[in-house]
This record gives C-alpha cells, structure tokens and sequence, in this order.
C-alpha cells in the first residue's frame, strides 16, 4: 500500500494533481479575466458546489490551452490570490446589504430589492452561474442605442491583469495574437473566446480642440441652467463668486502657480481662491456600500475612489446644512456599480442604468434639493468606462465628472468634467516613482507600448511598429530582464504617445504628466482633463487621429528651445494630477472639485 502509493504518487498522482489544479486555475482565470470581475465570486461557488461542472469543463479548457506548461501554473497562482483578494472584498460590501435599508436609501429600490448576497444569483436576469460559455458564437455585442455604435460588452477594464499592475502600464492579458509577449498573459491569450470583436468605430464627426474651447465659451456664456424653483442664499453667492472671477484681478505675476498652463491664470486664481473660502457641499447618506460609500484606492478607476474618500472626509468643505450647500455630491463608484449589478453574459447593462435612475427617482422625492434646481447643483465622478451610460436620463442635468469623456457619448463642455483617470498601484503612496528624467536625458523621441484596445491603436502600430528606431512604438511590452521597462521608457523619452483604448480616455495620460514626459494625445473627441481651466495645447500635444501617419514630423516639428518649454510646463502643471493621502492645495481632489465648482458658477443665470 505504502509503497504502491509512493510508486504512484510522484508520477500518476502528482500528475493528476497538477492537471484538475491547473484545470481549475484555469477555469478562474477564464471567467475571471473574461468578464467584470465580480462575477467570478458567483461562478466560482457555482462550480465548487457543482464540481462535476468543473471536471465537465476541464478537457474543453485543456484542449483550448495546450500549453498549460509550469509558467501558466505560476501565473493562475497569481490571479487566483487576486480574486480570492476581490471576492473578500465583494463579500464584506454583499455582506453589508444584509441590513437592507439601514441607510434609509436603497431598500425601495426595485433592482436593489433583488440583491441579496451575490446579486447576480437573484436579479431578475439570466442567471450567470451557468456553465461558463466557451464558445465564441454565444457572444453578442452590445448595442450602445445612444452612441448607436456597437461597443464590446465584455468590460476589459476590470479584468485582475489590469487591476494588479501589469508592468507593461496596462493590462497584458489580452493580447490580440501573440501570447508569448508576457508570462502573465501567455495562456490566457490561447483562449479562443477571448477574440475581440469589432466594436468602436472612428467618429464620424471630429470636433478639434479649437471648436472645443469654442463650445466652453459658449456654454458659459449661456447660462443655461435652469433657474430655480424657488431663491436661496447660495444662488445670490454663487453669483457674487461668478462677478468676482469675470473681474479678477491681474494674477499674472503670481510665482505659485505658472501662467503659462493656464487657459486664464487671474480667473483660475480667484476662483480657486474663492472656493476655498466659500464653498459648500452637502454629501448624500443614502445609498448602501458596496455601490455608494466605498472608496477603491487603486487601479485605473481609481480616481473616483480617491475623490469619494477625500469628499467624504472633507471638513473643509462638507456641510451637514443642506440649504448652506452650493453642491450637492452622489458618493457612487461606477465600478463596484458594475461589480455588483453586472450580470455575466447578459450583455446588457439596462440593469445598471435602471438602478441609478431609481437612486436619483428616490432621491428627489425624498429630498426638495434635486427638484430646486433639476439636479443642476448635483454631481458626481465616475470613471469606468460604461458611466456616461449610467448616467443618462434625469442625472444628465446634474455635472458628471467623467473619465470617459467622450463627446460622442453625451460628454457636455462646460458642464461635465473630464476627469482623470489615473492608475494608482500604491494606495499607501500615491506619488511613488514620481519623475523623470530632464530633456538632455531623454534619448527616445516617441514611445508607446499596450495592449491594442480599440481602433486608433492597431493602426498607430500599423505605421510605426519597428519602422524607425525614433519611434518606440509597441505593442504590449515584454518584461524581459536587462531591457529597458515600461516606466523606464516614459522617464527617458521626449514624448508619450497617449492612444485611445476602447475608450477615449486612457490612464497614459496622467502616467506620462507623472514621469515628466510630453504627453501625446492621440483620441478624436476625447475632452482633457480640466479642459476649463486648463491650456493643454501649452504642455501637450493633440494629434488628430488621421494623422497617425505624419506622427514622427510633427513631433520633429517641434523645437528644441520649444519642448524644453512644454517639458517644464509638464512638471508645472503636474502638481495638479497628483493624489496625496492628506488632500494638498491645487492637488487632484482640490481640481475636480474646482472644475464642478467653476462649471457650477457659470452656470449661473443673473436674477
Ligand atoms: C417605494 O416607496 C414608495 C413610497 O415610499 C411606495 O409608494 C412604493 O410602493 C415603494 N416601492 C417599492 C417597490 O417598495
Ligand atoms: C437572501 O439571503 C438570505 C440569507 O442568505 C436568505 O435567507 C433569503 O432567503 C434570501 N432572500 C432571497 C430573496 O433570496
Ligand atoms: C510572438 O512573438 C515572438 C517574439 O516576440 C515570436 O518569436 C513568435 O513567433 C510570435 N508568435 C506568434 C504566434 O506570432
Ligand atoms: C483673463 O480674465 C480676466 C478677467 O475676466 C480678463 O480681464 C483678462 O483679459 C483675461 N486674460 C486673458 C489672457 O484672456
Ligand atoms: C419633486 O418633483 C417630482 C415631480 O417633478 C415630485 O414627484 C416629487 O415629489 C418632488 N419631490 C419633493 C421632495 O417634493
């Protein structure tokens, strides 16, 4: 027995061991990176209660990835910390719904009603823990009925490969062809279910950065906003704020802030100023974790966690008096919205946006504020990528700072904010890394390298993949040692390329203003980041997506004497795109909420 048992362990045992454990790593990492993450939680209990499921899937998954060789053990490893990571996570938030109701604010709503634990169990939707779909021809693509161009409804953005910091400054996950790029993503990229499908397209009408700032003026100027149904104090101080900066006096001379990067220094400056001396926000209670209240610190969304806790700790600037308050703030994350609620396969996100128009349907009934203004003194800052599409219907009134800042998909200049979405890999230090190399020590004229989400990239690869030793343009980066790596690349070249992904923002941006490098931004209809405040042609560089070909000349175009300049405004205007764990002056928290703040006041129609 003993030594039967010894005689088949090394071989036949270890060997079955290895095979139902990488299986069953295997089969998480498949639906794990698949589709939005907290799903996983849901499919994972499915398939260890119903472990003929798992053993039913596994020659199915073995076949498709042949090569499930000891690199791609090590990697499930990897990713199978990281979701048990999550699911903690999700667990604590679903565990807090126990006591629905006990915020006063979501136990009437009809979708939150349903949850109950693992939401997709029990939403009134098919369910999710099915078997896990490997057959590419079961996948349809979401119809985005607003854009009216079909978008992929499998969210990348939340797969764990991105989320954990994939030195590449992106995900590596989802390669499009070659898989040997990254171990990490070597055998997740065999997957045949994983073939994207065309989605996004070019937009049809481009509007350039000058008709953009056209359509601020304008939109200023209007004073659209709704007047409101009935006078407060706040409206006769939002208005004197609004006197004030038209007439601000000259801050030319100011040696704190930098003239240069700004659209106007005085108006900036006595709006800030102003801010900080007057205004007031009222922070709704309502809403249950983990969808409101809960602040996620790190990864690419993670910019609206920081500004939920910063907004929320606020002493500064929150009032618990809600006729003393010139704003009115939605603490919701977008992303554990689409945790929670998504439904793995139903390709449809019609829950999602059902479930904030019923928030904001109760909030307005049970509070007079919303019906005072319409929600015109009413915001919020969402950075996944589907929450322009959440906030549709009545919340369009209301200013959404949104990293998605696409035109196309309803962005409004001068009222929504563009917010930026910024990958944080260190919660317990933000600024960690910061800087990079001066202009004399930044040899590479251009670089790139990601993964090739969306359109504009394939194409940007198209031309200057390995076609000039100026232009290091890649596609998802190796992590080979004793070659330069990702963050080494933006710290020593003049310009980082800044492609769209699937959407038109992308986390380069800020990533390249942090290792000091000229960002180049390559995403048609693509609003910047505090785009009233701000003059990003002075530290940036907006290339329309057409002219991808001519990239290297007009790069050349530019100066020495020239880029010196625009390096040295990008390390002037940095401070801005910084989060600290204490909120400083003119940091990230202090600009979003300068931006709703000065979108706010000219809003603001003269009695
Ligand atoms: C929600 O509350 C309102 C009034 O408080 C009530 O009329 C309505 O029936 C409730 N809806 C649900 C689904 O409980
Ligand atoms: C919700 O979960 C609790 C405990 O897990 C269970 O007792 C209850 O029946 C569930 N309700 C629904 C509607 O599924
Ligand atoms: C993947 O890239 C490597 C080098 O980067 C190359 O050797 C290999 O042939 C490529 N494989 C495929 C399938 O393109
Ligand atoms: C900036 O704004 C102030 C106040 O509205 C105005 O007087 C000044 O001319 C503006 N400066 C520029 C450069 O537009
Ligand atoms: C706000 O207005 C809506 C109709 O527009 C009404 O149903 C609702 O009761 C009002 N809310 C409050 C708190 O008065």
């Amino acid at each position: 027995m003993d030594q039967g048992f010894r005689f088949l362990c090394p071989r036949e045992a270890r060997k079955l061991i290895l095979v139902v454990g990488i299986t069953a790593a295997l089969l998480l990492v498949f639906q794990y990176c698949e589709f939005p993450s907290s799903t996983i939680l849901v499919s994972v209990f499915a398939a260890v209660n119903n472990s003929s499921l798992l053993f039913g899937q596994s020659p199915v998954l073995v076949n498709d990835l042949n090569s499930s060789n000891a690199s791609s053990s090590r990697e499930t490893d990897v990713v199978i910390s990281e979701v048990s990571n999550d699911s903690g996570r999700f667990v604590g938030g679903s565990e807090s719904k126990g006591k629905e109701g006990s915020h006063g604010g979501l136990s009437n709503i009809s979708s939150v009603s349903a949850i109950n634990g693992s939401s997709n169990l029990v939403l009134p939707l098919p369910p999710s823990a099915s078997p896990p779909q490997t057959a590419p021809s079961n996948k349809t693509v979401l119809v985005d009925t607003k854009v009216g161009s079909p978008v992929d409804f499998v969210d990348l953005n939340t797969s764990p490969v991105r989320k954990d910091g994939a030195k590449s400054g992106e995900i590596s996950g989802l390669q499009l062809s070659n898989s040997s790029v990254s171990e990490r993503g070597s055998s997740i990229t065999k997957r045949p279910a994983l073939k994207r499908l065309p989605f996004k397209r070019a937009p049809s009408k481009v509007i350039p950065l000058s008709q953009m700032k056209v359509l601020l003026q304008q939109s200023h100027a209007s004073s659209s906003s709704v007047k409101p149904r009935w006078p407060s104090d706040v409206d006769q101080e939002l208005l004197f704020a609004k006197a004030q900066i038209q007439n601000a006096p000259d801050a030319l001379d100011d040696t704190r802030i930098y003239a240069p990067i700004y659209r106007n220094i005085s108006m900036f400056k006595r709006s800030y100023e102003l801010m900080e001396s007057m205004l007031k926000v009222y922070v709704y209670q309502d809403g249950e974790k983990p969808i409101f209240h809960q602040p996620i610190l790190d990864g690419i969304y993670s910019s609206e966690g920081w500004f939920m806790k910063h907004m929320e700790a606020s002493k500064k600037f929150v009032t618990k008096d809600p006729k003393k308050a010139h704003l009115f703030y939605f603490p919701f994350s977008s992303r554990l919205l689409e945790e929670t609620l998504y439904v793995r396969h139903s390709h449809s996100r019609n829950n999602l946006i059902e479930y904030m128009k019923n928030y904001v349907n109760m909030m307005a009934a049970k509070y007079p504020f919303w019906n005072r203004t319409d929600g015109t003194d009413h915001f919020l800052a969402a950075c996944h990528d589907w929450a322009p599409a959440e906030t549709r219907g009545r919340i369009l009134k209301s200013i959404r700072a949104l990293c998605n800042a696409d035109i196309d998909a309803g962005f409004s200049i001068g009222k929504d904010v563009s917010l930026p979405e910024t990958y944080v890999h260190s919660a317990q230090n933000p600024t960690k890394y910061l800087g990079g190399n001066p202009p004399s020590q930044r040899p590479v004229l251009a670089f790139f390298a990601g993964n090739l989400h969306g359109y504009v990239r394939p194409l940007l690869l198209e031309y200057w993949e390995n076609k000039d030793p100026d232009m290091k343009i890649y596609g998802p980066m190796p992590n080979a040692k004793g070659k330069p790596n990702y963050f080494e690349l933006m710290k020593s070249s003049k310009f980082c390329i800044c492609p769209k992904g699937h959407e038109v923002n992308s986390p380069r941006i800020v990533e390249a203003i942090f290792y000091d490098c000229v960002p180049v931004i390559i995403s048609d209809n693509y609003v910047p980041p505090f785009f009233e405040v701000l003059n990003w042609e002075s530290f940036a560089v907006i290339v329309p997506e057409k002219d991808i070909p001519n990239l290297k000349n007009i790069l050349l175009s530019i100066s020495g004497e020239k880029y010196v300049e625009m390096h040295k405004r990008v390390k002037k205007v940095q401070e801005h795109f910084l989060w600290h764990t204490k909120p400083v002056k003119y940091d990230l928290f202090h600009m979003i909420l300068h931006s709703v703040w000065y979108n706010r006041i000219f809003q603001m129609k003269p009695a």
